[in-house]
């Protein structure tokens, strides 16, 4: 089946073609095109996204993203596409709506059918389009600006939630902690870099919920931690910064790891499916990967671009939506309003 699938959820807009085939069990995936438009530059003054200036660039960006992949020339190509698949959520509210309509406008034109697909879900199964072959149970870790979230994937189609974060994602810590340090957005990349350069171990940041039973995560007190020592620090200086940096991405990065490791051990996990945005960290990628071998449980991370928000990770998911007999229902959207300042 060839599949248009359409993103908006938060500040990238995106489109992509692709071909699914095979069966529930045994998905198999071809990216024919695909074409992000990234808005960071335009939210990066704001210092996070801005979901009305989400919105005025998906806007603008749709139909020349539209061209991209269906250029003058070929515009027949659309005709032969099976079915539009579009995020209904989670996402920034004036986002997802902007993406939605795109797409029952195209679906009415071309009459084609619509399937929406949930945004957690496309993360979850871009493991789908990475070369490693998954085996089950396994523990998803979807790590991104707007969610923190563990799943027991029982098989291809089954999972449980074991926890999230009851607070602040990780993603969002990270691009908090940058913001006090006096670095630009998204701050993810800057902290990383600039945690190589400082001890991890200088400040005892917290380890929010570590030791409680649960899978649950809580990065707001973490973050506060770390603007306080701040505040009373006054002056920094760079070997500071840096030490900051480092010692709040330890503390983010242990409770991860050791809450992953623990569901992975419980569940008898035989891979861990990292997606999301800061699924790019690779202090994060090498603790999984280093603590996950001794359990026996191997990393699975699909390439970069299908971590950060991608149309193609969308039409994966609703394929698996299509031979589940999931219809779009305008009833059921998710069109949450979350994230944003
Ligand atoms: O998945 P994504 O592109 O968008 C959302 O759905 O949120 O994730 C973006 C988030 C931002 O918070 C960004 O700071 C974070 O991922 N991120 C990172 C890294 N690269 C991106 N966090 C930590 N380390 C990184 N290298
Ligand atoms: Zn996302």
């Amino acid at each position: 089946m060839k599949i248009l699938a359409i993103e908006t959820s938060c500040d990238e807009t995106a489109l992509a073609l692709l071909h699914g085939s095979g069966s529930l069990a045994a998905p198999k995936f071809r990216v024919l095109k695909e074409a992000v438009a990234s808005q960071i530059d335009m939210h990066r003054e704001f210092g996070g996204v801005v979901p009305n200036i989400a919105k005025r660039e998906h806007l603008k960006n749709l139909p020349l993203l539209m061209k991209k992949i269906f250029p003058a020339s070929s515009n027949t190509e659309i005709e032969d596409v099976d079915f539009i698949a579009v995020t209904t959520g989670p996402g920034l509210e004036p986002a997802l709506w902007t993406g939605i309509t795109f797409a029952e406008e195209l679906a009415r034109k071309y009459k084609k059918p619509l399937i929406g697909a949930n945004h957690l879900e496309g993360h979850l199964y871009s493991f789908l389009l990475s070369k490693d072959k998954v085996s089950f149970p396994a523990i998803a870790l979807i790590v991104s600006g707007g969610h923190t979230l563990l799943l027991e994937v029982k098989n291809i189609k089954t999972w449980k939630k074991l926890g999230e974060t009851r607070d602040d994602a990780v993603g969002e810590a990270y691009d908090k902690v940058a913001r006090i340090l006096g670095l630009p957005y998204p701050g993810g990349p800057e902290i990383e870099k600039l945690a190589k350069r400082g001890n991890g171990e200088a400040v005892a940041f917290p380890r929010p919920m570590l030791h409680q039973k649960n899978f649950d995560f809580s990065f707001s007190g973490l973050k506060t931690a770390v603007l306080y020592y701040v505040r009373e620090k006054g002056q920094l200086s760079e070997k500071d910064k840096a030490d900051i940096a480092a010692s709040f991405a330890s503390a983010a990065i242990e409770v991860i790891v050791k809450k992953t490791m623990r569901a992975a051990r419980e569940t008898g996990a035989k891979h861990i499916l990292l997606s999301g945005g800061v699924a790019a960290n690779t202090p994060l990628r090498s603790a999984l990967n280093r603590e996950g071998k001794k359990l026996g449980a191997k990393l699975v991370v699909s390439n970069k671009k299908y971590n950060t928000d991608n149309a193609v990770m969308i039409g994966a998911a609703a394929y698996m939506n299509k031979l589940r007999g999931k219809k779009f229902s305008k009833k059921k959207l998710r069109a949450e309003g979350q994230l944003g300042i």
